[in-house]
């Protein structure tokens, strides 16, 4: 059968293949999957030296990645993939906090804090002071939900990116839980625009579209709270000349924060502060689970 096979009959071949699993999502995944690269090449006319060299590609994804270096992840991003499967995934319409995507630089193992923590573990920068609530499509306060935050320092460098300088220790991310009336706060120090990791595989796609490879300011958080469908997402300086082409494309309308300057006085933890700081304030809205 497979001697006489044509450009177009090698499809529907390599498809039957999968007739004889027994999981129907592996199935359809892959059929699909065998269909969608099948018409890709045909429309593009894919010669063979162009899949040696993508081949090369994702050989060197794999070589350059390790627990602190995702590049696999950094191409979904690059590729839209990652908010593309936010988007599609996330509660439709109502007033549920949008998604954006995990990045690279969540840790598993960060230190938890009380409200009100200084957690900038000492790293030098402008003071910032963020309070969030957290509530549910009602207005609802949602106490006790556990919120992970983590952000770059003021030149943009995350502290898994300072370990000499930190020792190897946590900075400028938390774990910190909700009060009584959906409250979280702490004091940090402002983050920064940084470009996503370019000395990799991903660096040269990058490259030769000429793209912008700038990630605008932004603190991360993840929100998880039982009977309610985790977040994930992300606020940005709504002024930020890189706003408008993250490079990862997370940074929606909805997220775009005023990241409001003060100076030197009374801040928002009763302390008064000698020198210029920042203050982010937003209410995050989380979705109710289905099971509740
Ligand atoms: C981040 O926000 O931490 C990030 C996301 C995608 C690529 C690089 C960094
Ligand atoms: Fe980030």
């Amino acid at each position: 059968m497979s001697s006489d096979l044509t450009e177009q009959t090698i499809t529907g071949v390599v498809q039957q293949t999968f007739d004889t699993s027994t999981d129907d999502r592996f199935r359809q995944l892959f059929v699909s999957l065998v269909q969608h690269l099948h018409d890709f090449a045909r429309e593009v006319r894919l010669t063979g030296d162009e899949w040696f060299t993508a081949m090369d590609f994702i050989e060197r994804l794999g070589k350059i990645s390790s627990p602190t270096r995702q590049e696999v992840v950094l191409l979904s991003d690059i590729l839209g993939l990652s908010m593309l499967l936010d988007t599609m995934h996330e509660s439709p319409g109502g007033s549920v906090t949008a998604s954006a995507l995990l990045g690279p630089f969540y840790v598993e193992g960060r230190p938890t804090a009380d409200n009100g923590a200084d957690i900038s573990n000492g790293v030098a920068g402008t003071p910032m002071f963020v309070t969030g609530r957290v509530v549910d499509e009602r207005g609802n306060p949602i106490a006790g939900a556990h919120v992970d935050t983590w952000h770059s320092d003021g030149v943009g460098f995350y502290d898994v990116q300072l370990t000499e300088q930190l020792h190897g220790e946590f900075a400028m991310r938390a774990l910190l839980t909700t009060d009584d009336d959906g409250w979280f706060w702490y004091r940090s120090i402002a983050p920064r625009y940084y470009p996503v990791p370019t000395d990799g595989p991903c660096g040269e796609i990058l490259g030769a579209a000429n793209r912008s490879v700038m990630r605008p300011q932004h603190v991360h958080f993840w929100f998880r709270a039982d009977g309610y469908h985790g977040l994930i997402t992300q606020l940005f300086l709504k002024d930020d000349s890189y706003i408008g082409r993250d490079a990862v494309f997370a940074d929606r309308t909805s997220l775009q924060a005023d990241f409001v300057h003060h100076e030197p006085g009374p801040a928002p933890d009763g302390t008064t502060v000698d020198e210029p700081f920042v203050t982010l304030d937003w209410t995050f809205t989380l979705a109710a689970s289905t099971d509740q």
